[in-house]
């Protein structure tokens, strides 16, 4: 089904889901375009970076929770601009949106995959898969993964592990890991540096894609091996661009605002 064409003619907001730079930037296009957005944040972070025009925080409680939040706020289109990892809310909002008829599309960073060094990295399908190939690659390790998986790690209790996050995380890791408290974005010098004073022997990531590559730029610099877990599947027939202002221009066509 083409999810970006049906949708009730009413003239509520635009949900972006987001909890992205790149939701953040779609709802600043819109906010400026006089177009109504909710954005909805996961509430994962404790001081999230807000976006302009309205904000939901919290999950709406599965499918079902979203499908009511959709009719009762008479929501126009939705964005998914949710990270490209972010699996189970983009699950749910395909099936919300194909059971209200609400148009929505997916906003996702292209990528890394077509990058020229990509050909040289390990490519594992999910994060179990990450970690027995890292095991065999090198035992200091750069675990750049974000906070919310980094329980899927904890067999590593025994190995020095620099993890890195911007909320501290909610369980308490093994000792013998080091966690970095920093917000992005990184240079590709200051990454080299921090991979080069810890000695990291291999680089473990998501394909979370976008410009900012300076780790996987760092440790291509440093002859590091970098171990990358491929995107998840995206829904069947789920439109998909790669740029907030292609997202805005989606947006305010179906808003029947197209002069901007
Ligand atoms: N996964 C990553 O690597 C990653 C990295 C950076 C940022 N993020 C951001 O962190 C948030 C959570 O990521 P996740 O991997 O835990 O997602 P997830 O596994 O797909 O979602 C788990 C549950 O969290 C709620 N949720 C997720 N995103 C939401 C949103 N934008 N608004 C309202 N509820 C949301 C939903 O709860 P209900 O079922 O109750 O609706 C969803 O079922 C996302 O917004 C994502 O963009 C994730």
């Amino acid at each position: 089904m083409d999810r970006t064409t049906t949708g009730p003619a009413d003239h509520g907001p635009v949900l972006v889901l987001g909890g992205t730079t790149d939701g953040r930037e779609l709802a600043t296009l819109l906010v400026a375009a006089g177009i109504p957005v909710t954005s909805s944040l996961a509430g994962r972070v404790t001081q999230p970076n807000l976006p302009p025009g309205g904000v939901r925080i919290g999950g709406f409680g599965g499918t079902t929770g979203l499908i009511d939040f959709l009719r009762s706020h008479a929501i126009t289109a939705v964005v998914d601009a949710t990270h490209p990892f972010a699996e189970h809310i983009t699950a749910h909002a395909a099936l919300a949106c194909d059971h209200t008829g609400t148009p929505l599309l997916r906003l996702a960073r292209p990528s890394w995959s077509t990058r020229a060094q990509a050909a040289t990295w390990h490519w594992a399908d999910g994060l179990t898969e990450a970690r027995i190939v890292a095991e065999g690659l090198g035992s200091r390790i750069f675990l750049a993964i974000g906070r919310q998986d980094l329980h899927r790690f904890a067999s590593w209790e025994h190995r020095y592990v620099l993890t890195r996050v911007i909320t501290a995380p909610e369980s308490a890791l093994p000792e013998s890991w080091e966690v970095i408290s920093a917000r992005g974005p990184f240079r590709c010098d200051d990454e080299q540096d921090l991979m080069r004073s810890r000695n990291i022997q291999v680089l473990v990531t998501k394909d979370s894609g976008g410009p900012t590559t300076a780790k996987l730029d760092a440790a291509t610099a440093l002859n590091i091996p970098v171990v990358i877990v491929r995107r998840p599947a995206l829904p069947a027939g789920l439109a998909t661009v790669s740029s907030p202002r292609e997202a805005f221009s989606w947006a305010a066509r179906i808003r029947g605002n197209t002069r901007r």
